[in-house]
């Protein structure tokens, strides 16, 4: 009995992933490459220092340098997914869960966008993510 509900319950979980995937591939390569660290609805998670998509959004968007620190963090431009793949999972990502306000007036990324910062990582993120926010990665978790 106990084994029949583990597997309705796969079923259920996995036929319903499969339904709704299948239309939408930045959102399979969220749920692959992101959601296992930042959640299914981006809110990250304090005990591991990951930040909220939502929060990150927001604030990096504001700074043109912003828009490149998206595409450097190491997550980011390290996924195994081709520049235009990575545009349509960062524009998938900040529709899904930027605020109103952002999704009005942000411009998408284009492929050609990805590449130059991707290749130009600075060699510490943290410390452009400092100076972009006046602070570190560790503490904004307790703010
Ligand atoms: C292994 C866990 C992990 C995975 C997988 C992961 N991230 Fe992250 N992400 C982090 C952590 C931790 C940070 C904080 C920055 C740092 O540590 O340099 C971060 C930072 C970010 C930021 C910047 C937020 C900020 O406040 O600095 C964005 C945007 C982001 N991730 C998006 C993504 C996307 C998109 C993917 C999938 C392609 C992804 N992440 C996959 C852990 C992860």
């Amino acid at each position: 009995m106990k084994h029949l509900a583990k597997s309705l319950f796969t079923i259920l979980i996995f036929g319903t992933y499969d339904a709704s995937l299948k239309a939408e591939t930045p959102q399979l390569n969220y749920l692959r490459y992101c959601q296992g660290c930042h959640g299914d609805a981006g809110q990250g998670s304090a005990r591991n220092s990951v930040p909220e998509l939502k929060e990150a959004i927001t604030k990096f968007l504001v700074h043109p340098e912003g828009r490149d620190y998206l595409v450097q963090v190491a997550d980011v431009s390290q996924s195994p997914i081709v520049d235009q793949e990575l545009a349509d999972l960062l524009n998938w990502m900040i529709r899904r869960f930027g605020t109103k306000e952002i999704q009005e007036k942000f411009a998408p990324y284009k492929a050609s966008e990805i590449s130059e910062p991707r290749l130009n990582r600075p060699a510490n993120t943290r410390e452009l993510r400092k100076k972009l926010t006046g602070k570190s990665i560790h503490s904004t978790m307790s703010d």
